[in-house]
């Protein structure tokens, strides 16, 4: 045998017994759930699509939130979900502007690179990986049924495949951190359901490496569209009225909220989510934005005398307070693109040595090594 040979057949031997340890680790039974999931240590991810300047909605939805989580301490992974982008057209240049204007963003609301890995997704090549193993275990029927594929393939002329697949690539994000709590909004709840069943047809078929991922829905309202109280708050809305965003101007804000659409019941503050959607959905927006209760905002506007018009004028004022440091935080981190991109290198590298992990486990377990 000649000595390459033999060098490679012990390194084999080595490989195998690394690998027999590692698996037997996570087979010990103490550590396998009961339902087909492996136990582990808790990790919270979310990921947020760059596709534009975050509005109200989404900070108050997701983004604050992910800023309690972090500042409870939790082990906190937030990805600009980049491969998730294009599912829908995207011009090239737009978009490389919107992954830093959301990195900006996201930091200037609170996210802490010090306590989050803060990354951008396409920069750790293991998502796309994953992605195509699980697509391996999903069949056509499970997707055709997902509420969202439903709804968006009926919005766009011409759908894609990967806007069909996609709910499998955030499988494959959740998955590859392991990750065990998602926070999400309930338009994701049936995303999260197809990850748990992934890892599940993974740990029965190939060996228990995935552990149970659960959402974790915020406790706030929806914010609904300042136009339309009937539908919510959303990016893809024509009218820029609909919606207020994280870089309004001051001017830009007192004008949404003061021509946002109310009724004609009254010139009083009353909270009645039926018969006022309009004005409730001004006091949910404040009291998400405040932490104070519907209650607690109606019985003191009440008490100050307030009506419609000077009510709106005192929200923009609370809005204000809240958006415009961030808005000029975001500004000052969008003029020193040196330090942006080394927060998000330095996510990337503390992503990467994670999904290189989770990846040679799962590259073992599927016979590619
Ligand atoms: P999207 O902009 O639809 O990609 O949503 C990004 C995140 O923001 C998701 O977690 C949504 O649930 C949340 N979100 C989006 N729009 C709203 C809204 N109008 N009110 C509350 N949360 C929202
Ligand atoms: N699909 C989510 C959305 O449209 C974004 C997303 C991608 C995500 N991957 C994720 C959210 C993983 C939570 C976990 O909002």
């Amino acid at each position: 045998m000649s000595f390459h040979k033999l060098f490679r057949f012990c390194r084999k031997i080595i490989d195998f017994n690394a690998f027999q340890c590692r698996l037997s680790r996570k087979l010990s039974t103490k550590e396998v759930q009961e339902d087909g999931f492996i136990q582990c240590p808790e990790r919270v991810f979310s990921g947020i699509q760059p596709t534009g300047v975050p509005h109200l909605g989404n900070y108050v939805g997701a983004i604050s939130n992910w800023v309690k989580l972090q500042e409870e301490g939790n082990s906190m992974m937030v990805s600009i979900v980049d491969l998730h982008s294009i599912t829908v057209q995207q011009d090239p240049a737009e978009l490389r502007e919107n992954i830093q204007t959301m990195a900006a963003c996201l930091l200037a609301c609170g996210i802490d690179s010090d306590k989050t890995i803060l990354f951008q997704q396409s920069t750790v090549p293991q998502h796309a990986e994953l992605c195509w193993i699980l697509s391996c275990l999903c069949t056509l029927p499970r997707l055709e049924h997902l509420p969202q594929w439903k709804d968006k393939s009926k919005r766009v002329s011409d759908p894609k495949v990967g806007l069909f697949t996609y709910p499998i690539l955030q499988a494959a994000d959740i998955l590859l951190y392991k990750s065990t709590l998602v926070p999400v909004g309930e338009d994701q709840i049936t995303h999260l359901e197809l990850a748990r069943d992934l890892a599940r047809s993974f740990n029965r078929k190939y060996g228990l490496i995935f552990p149970r991922c659960s959402q974790l829905l915020g406790d706030v309202a929806k914010i609904r569209s300042l136009k339309d109280p009937s539908s919510k708050m959303s990016k893809s809305d024509p009218n820029p009225m609909s919606r207020i965003d994280l870089s309004d101007s001051p001017d830009e804000i007192c004008d949404k909220i003061g021509k946002a659409v109310t009724d004609s019941l009254s010139k009083d503050i009353t909270y009645d989510l039926d018969l006022r959607p309009g004005v409730a959905n001004l006091i949910d927006l404040h009291s998400s934005l405040t932490g104070q209760s519907v209650e607690e905002i109606v019985k003191y506007v009440q008490n100050q005398g307030m009506n419609k018009k000077t009510y709106k004028d005192y929200l923009a004022s609370v809005v204000n307070d809240k958006v415009q440091p961030m808005n000029a935080e975001m500004n000052r981190l969008l003029s020193d693109r040196g330090h942006l991109n080394s927060v998000l290198k330095n996510g990337q590298d503390k992503a990467s040595s994670i999904a290189v992990n989770t990846m040679s486990d799962v590259m073992s377990l599927v016979g590619f090594r």
